[in-house]
């Protein structure tokens, strides 16, 4: 049988036949790349993916306890400096890398281009994300008089845009040997009927696979070996999105180290019950988040014996882990959630229809849903104002207004604590 006879058969089995009638109709060239392209997709998973939408999601049928964490600020300064003691030395040595996820599409901040290249106007003259997180590498590469090997994740889409960004702003100083860019996986986007949707390329319409992609892709792109090359025990994966994210916070380092446990993770209390954040709890005995969009609306506003809200630990993106963690965590399937949205496409008669409705499910798996694989973790309490400016709306909450607030306010702080030397 030829290479196109057995394409056909799979795409019968998977009721595809649009994407046959697609094939008969395509010019060589076309069809041979269309035919290199359903080569790479797993028909049975995105089968099985699609066959998960219709089941409900079951967080009530099992064991759900709130997490315990360390609150930063109750710490007195022997026990905070014992563990930036402790955290200093991984820095020192060089066995420290970072991994910035800059992958997301940045659709609710309304900014066509990769989300690092949106410029927060702070301080009148304006700071692009990406050259935030270069200076808090800088500050710290300063500080232990190393270089932070600093590897960004991009999708298929953003990568040659983040690329030509970087490199036309000379990477803002940093280092450019040390600095890799990275491309996370990409997943088919099925209709209500599980059929996959056709591009106006002619192609099969792929997204990117979440924030979980994260830890295969670093293994398959190499970089865990470089990693282990260079000889890193410890690596820090966090958003681009962030203002004031601390990337070698030699605290939550410490914590880990001190605690005997192989990842790590910074919150702050939930500002309200509604927020938009994941959420840190214990489920079936293992450290867990929940989504805001899965988290039931009694669990998000139960209280505990303190008046707290009982789940109210946020996932800020501030995620550690040893290199051992993501070895381990790079052969395991992580789950995939499943998001309903508007997708255009090609129609039978080769019309791009744009839905004004969600006509789609994209499939991404997400980075927090390794934790279960663990017995347990460390979390530290940070402090909002010191630990997170989230640029993610255009307006109102979590907006480019919002953060340059933060930042600025953080800033002015750092400078009347030294005095007015910075
Ligand atoms: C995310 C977290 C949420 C947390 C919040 C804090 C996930 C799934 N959710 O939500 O728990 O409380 O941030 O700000 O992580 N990204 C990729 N590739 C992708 C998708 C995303 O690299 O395929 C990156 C983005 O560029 C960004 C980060 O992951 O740096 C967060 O993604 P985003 O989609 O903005 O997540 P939120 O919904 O804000």
């Amino acid at each position: 049988m030829d290479k196109e006879q057995e394409i056909i058969g799979l795409l019968k089995t998977y009721n595809q036949e649009h994407i046959i009638n697609l094939l008969h109709k395509l010019e060589n060239n076309e069809k041979q790349d269309l035919i290199k392209q359903i080569e790479q997709i797993d028909f049975h998973q995105i089968s099985e993916l699609y066959e998960n939408t219709k089941k409900e999601l079951e967080i009530n049928e099992n064991k759900i306890e709130k997490i315990n964490y360390i609150d930063k600020q109750k710490l007195n300064s022997k026990e905070l400096e014992e563990l930036e003691n402790i955290g200093d030395e991984v820095l020192k040595h060089g066995e420290y890398a970072v991994v910035t996820m800059a992958g997301g599409q940045g659709t609710r901040l309304g900014h066509t281009g990769p989300k690092g290249t949106f410029k927060l106007d702070v301080y009148g003259k304006g700071k692009y994300l990406f050259e935030i997180l270069v200076d808090n590498l800088k500050e710290a590469n300063e500080k232990y008089q190393k270089v932070i090997p600093w590897y960004i994740m991009t999708s298929k889409e953003n990568y040659e845009e983040t690329k030509n960004f970087l490199n036309k702003h000379h990477y803002f100083g940093y280092p450019q040997k040390s600095v890799t860019l990275f491309i996370q996986g990409d997943l088919p986007l099925v209709d209500t009927e599980g059929k996959l949707l056709i591009g106006k390329d002619k192609k099969i319409k792929e997204a990117s696979n979440g924030n979980g992609g994260v830890f295969y892709s670093l293994r398959e792109s190499g970089i865990l070996a470089d990693m282990k090359n260079r000889n890193v025990k410890w690596i820090f994966i966090g958003s681009v999105d962030n203002a004031i994210l601390k990337m070698a916070d030699t605290s939550l380092l410490g914590l880990a180290i001190k605690q005997n446990v192989e990842i790590a993770s910074k919150s702050v209390v939930k500002a309200n019950p509604k927020e938009r954040v994941g959420v840190f709890c214990k489920m079936n005995g293992h450290p867990k988040v929940i989504e805001y969009t899965e988290l039931p609306e009694e669990m998000a506003e139960e209280k505990d014996e303190n008046g707290e809200l009982k789940y109210g630990e946020s996932h800020i993106m501030c995620n550690l882990f040893s290199i051992d963690a993501i070895e381990k965590i790079s052969k395991e399937p992580l789950i995939y959630h499943s998001a309903f949205k508007k997708n255009s496409y090609i129609n039978e008669e080769g019309k791009e229809i744009i839905p004004k409705e969600p006509n789609s499910y994209k499939f991404e798996a997400f980075i927090f849903d390794c934790f279960p694989f663990f017995d347990d973790m460390a979390i530290i309490r940070g402090k909002r104002e010191d630990d997170f400016a989230p640029v993610k709306n255009k307006e109102g909450v979590d907006s480019p207004r919002t953060a340059k607030e933060l930042y600025e306010k953080y800033w002015e702080r750092q400078k009347r604590k030294q005095g007015g030397n910075n």
